[in-house]
């Protein structure tokens, strides 16, 4: 099966998908869909695999993909560093009982709040990305009379040719000090003169769901170039370099991502190679996949409500989900695969477009699906891949519930996620009367 399925995905001789060893007829039954089941098994695999392809190398789980208690503790016991962004993430890493010293925290814009919040629960490292937080960092760490270390988010001047909306590394972004402007340079040295904050390395990030080796591999050598720099111009020794996340992964048959053997290896030798053109001593090196780690792991399961054949138009199937909890169609066109899987197949396939119950034409789950013709209210489909970005960016437009998460692993499931209910959805309300 696997393709973009988890791991252990199979199928009985009725058709049935079983994940973990649990059949999803099951699943739906004593959990209601829609449905995250998680394949434990995948996700442990998948920490390892990054473990292995990068020896010697740090791995931060980027949380903002998935940040459940549940993931955060099991990427935390394979042995991951956490990346968070939020001192909401900050706040679910350390419920979670992750060592707050094997936190990285980012975000373009942290409040003095979170930056009080990252000192004094004590997040090993933080990415700093603007002459602002230099200063507010500094601020925060001298009233507590401490030295934070730091690394600088640099703005490589990479272009990832990804989707728009999740390019970060090209010089006209939000994030980070511009490497092309200058500004890059100011900020180390800016970072040299405090008292308060330890400029240990450097940090670059550039962009998400990339497909080739080659981009990954320039960030690099523009990164150690840089390294270089601080040393010859500046006298800053930085033996810290994160580069950032951003592998893509198998969301249909049609995509083809890099082995992360080979994206380790590439990456690896040209840390090496360029480090021994400068003189420079091999960095601690950190990568920082979200997607890649969680992504593959889990599949949406929901229940069909509606199939509406438009003759010589379109076939619209419904299901009992849609954006509120996976906006990545609507946000990014992305595309999922979709399968029938409380069933064997019967008959021919046609290409279905499965939407959501919300009220937006954008409202899809995946345009032309091919799906068996004779798709009905009731069936089960399940949507690959749908572990990184659901959850995390999940709403509860139209007062929809947000829905649970299973864990499934040799035949035993565990709840992961609670399904909101009504009350849920009413706890923020304020009655006027
Ligand atoms: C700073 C940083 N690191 C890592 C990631 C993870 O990216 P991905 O989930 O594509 O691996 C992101 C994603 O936005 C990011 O902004």
């Amino acid at each position: 099966m696997p393709g973009p399925w988890p791991l252990t995905a199979t199928r009985d001789d009725a058709g049935v998908l079983h994940l973990g060893g649990v059949a999803v007829t099951d699943l739906a039954t004593d959990h209601g869909t829609p449905l995250w089941v998680v394949d434990e098994d995948d996700l442990r695999e998948r920490c390892r695999r990054y473990r292995e392809g990068f020896p010697g190398a740090e791995v931060a789980y980027a949380a903002k993909a998935w940040s459940a208690i549940g993931i955060l503790q099991i990427v935390d016991e394979e042995g991951l560093l956490i990346d968070v962004v939020s001192g909401g993430e900050i706040h679910a890493a350390v419920v979670a009982g992750v060592d707050p010293a094997r936190l990285v925290f980012h975000g373009n814009n942290k409040s003095c709040a979170e930056l009080e919040q990252a000192v004094d629960v004590g997040v090993g490292r933080i990415v700093v990305d603007s002459f602002e937080e230099l200063e507010r960092l500094e601020q925060v760490a001298a009233a507590r009379d401490r030295t934070v270390p730091i690394w600088l988010r640099i703005t490589p001047g990479i272009d990832a040719h990804t989707h728009e909306y999740v390019r970060t590394g090209h010089d006209d972004s939000k994030f980070g000090f511009t490497l092309s402007l200058g500004l890059a340079d100011e900020a180390v040295v800016a970072a040299r003169e405090l008292m308060h904050v330890e400029l240990v390395g450097l940090h670059s990030h550039i962009g998400s769901q990339i497909f080739g080796t080659d981009p990954f591999v320039a960030n690099a050598e523009v990164m150690l170039e840089l390294i270089a720099r601080c040393r010859d111009e500046y006298g800053v020794e930085l033996a810290e370099l994160n580069l950032g996340g951003g592998m893509g992964i198998r969301y249909t048959h049609e995509d083809h991502p890099v082995d992360v053997a080979r994206y380790g290896k590439a990456v690896v030798e040209v840390v090496e190679e360029t480090c021994e053109k400068y003189g420079l001593p091999v960095p601690r090196l950190v990568v920082e996949p979200g997607r890649a780690i969680v992504g593959p792991s889990t599949v949406t399961l929901y229940e069909v409500g509606t199939v509406k054949r438009l003759p010589g138009l379109t076939t619209y199937v419904s299901v009992d989900g849609g954006m509120s909890d996976n906006i990545r169609p609507a946000l990014y066109d992305a595309e999922h695969e979709v399968a029938l899987v409380n069933r064997a197949e019967d008959g021919e396939r046609q290409p279905m477009t499965v939407v959501g119950k919300h009220c937006e034409s954008g409202d899809l789950v995946r345009e032309h699906a091919p799906l068996p013709a004779d798709l009905r209210a009731g069936d089960l489909v399940a949507v690959a891949a749908t572990g990184a970005y659901s959850d995390s960016m999940a709403s509860n437009y139209n007062r929809l519930p947000r829905p649970a998460a299973v864990l499934v692993r040799d035949g035993a499931v565990r709840e992961l996620v609670r399904r909101e209910t009504v009350d849920d959805l009413l706890r923020r309300d304020v009655p006027l009367r």
